[in-house]
């Protein structure tokens, strides 16, 4: 027994100092002093040691046991503060290199003319609501006072996902959506993503934003529509802007009216900007249709509103004098930092 003992430890010991990885040194202890292991066993064959012998291997089971384990765990630390030495070694840090610049993000340019429009509104009472980019026909047209077969839905030719569901060709159909709500008075803008199919040009995109607005309360009148736009147009182009209705013709509004300023960069005097007539156009609007009041649950009796639709581009082309709609989508970062 005490030579098979001896053997053991000296067999232990010797795997131990030449285990060169922490998994090896693992699989010895298991070997040896595991539910399996080699001591395991001679500790199964005490019971056929006689009875006067049995402390004295007792005890020596257990040095041979301690000896294995101090072995075990000098190894074992000693290979650990190797390996993190090497690795130390390895990921060496030259804190004196200099740091890589953290590119920061930059707003917009429809973005920062969108918040600023906001801001007007907000100032004004407005709510900021948002509608589905994917629209029902019916939202889009029907309810606009736009039926199947109506000359307009061909000037708005977009992309449909069925008969009826579509890309929505403008922001007005959050009109109806809001309205249909009946919750009054409305005072809101909703900005937002809409198509078209467009052929991509200067002035031209398949996706493009609008701004809706809408006011519908008991005795909203188109003077008020005329002041509100008035006051928009002075706080975002400046003061001295003045405003211009040219009659038109929307379907979902009645009277319609386009709406001109005159020409911040020249004052109204003419230039290339305005091209040289003084006035630059920049929405539509008019008094809500009491087709669509009735189409969205609103008795056009008790109530009436008005509507406008701005085009975002075009006021943040006009607001910063870009002079190609395209460079707001080609994303280069050298153009849109510089707004
Ligand atoms: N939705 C119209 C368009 O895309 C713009 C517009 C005109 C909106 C008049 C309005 C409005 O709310 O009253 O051409």
């Amino acid at each position: 027994m005490k030579e098979k003992l001896e053997a053991l430890k000296e067999n232990a010991l010797k795997r131990i100092e030449e285990a060169k990885e922490l998994d090896v040194l693992n699989d010895i202890k298991v070997s040896f002093l595991g539910k399996k292991g080699e001591l395991t066993a001679i500790l199964k064959g005490m019971k056929d040691v006689s009875k006067e012998d049995r402390p004295a291997v007792g005890q020596l089971v257990n040095d041979t046991r301690a000896a294995i384990e101090a072995a075990l765990e000098k190894e074992t630390s000693k290979l650990q503060k190797k390996l993190r030495e090497e690795k130390l070694k390895r990921e060496v840090i030259d804190v004196t290199l200099p740091g890589e610049k953290v590119k920061m993000g930059h707003r917009h340019p429809n973005q920062i003319a969108l918040e600023a429009l906001e801001e007007v509104f907000v100032g004004m009472g407005y709510e900021v609501v948002e509608g589905p980019e994917v629209e029902y026909d019916k939202y889009n047209f029907e309810m606009l006072n736009i039926p199947a077969n109506h000359p307009a839905k061909d000037e708005q030719d977009t992309f449909y996902i069925n008969s009826e569901i579509l890309l929505r060709t403008q922001t007005s159909p959050v009109q109806a959506r809001v309205m249909e709500q009946g919750k009054m008075p409305i005072r809101m803008i909703a900005p937002g993503r809409v198509f078209r199919s467009n052929e991509v040009d200067a002035t031209h995109s398949p996706s493009f934003h609008q701004v809706e607005g809408l006011v519908v309360d008991k005795g909203i009148t188109f003077s008020d529509l005329k002041g509100t736009l008035q006051q928009f147009a002075q706080e975002f182009f400046g003061k001295d802007t003045k405003v211009k209705f040219r009659p038109h013709h929307f379907p979902f509004t009645e009277p319609s009216a386009e709406v001109d300023i005159t020409c911040f960069k020249c004052g109204g005097t003419g230039c290339r900007m305005c091209k040289g007539s003084g006035w630059i156009e920049i929405l539509g609007c008019g008094m809500v249709h009491p087709n669509v009041l009735k189409n969205c649950g609103i008795d056009p009796d008790e109530y009436s509103g008005f509507a406008f639709g701005i085009g975002l581009e075009r006021v943040t082309l006009l607001k910063y004098e870009i002079d190609d709609m395209r460079l707001l989508y080609e994303n280069d970062t050298r153009f849109l930092k510089q707004f």
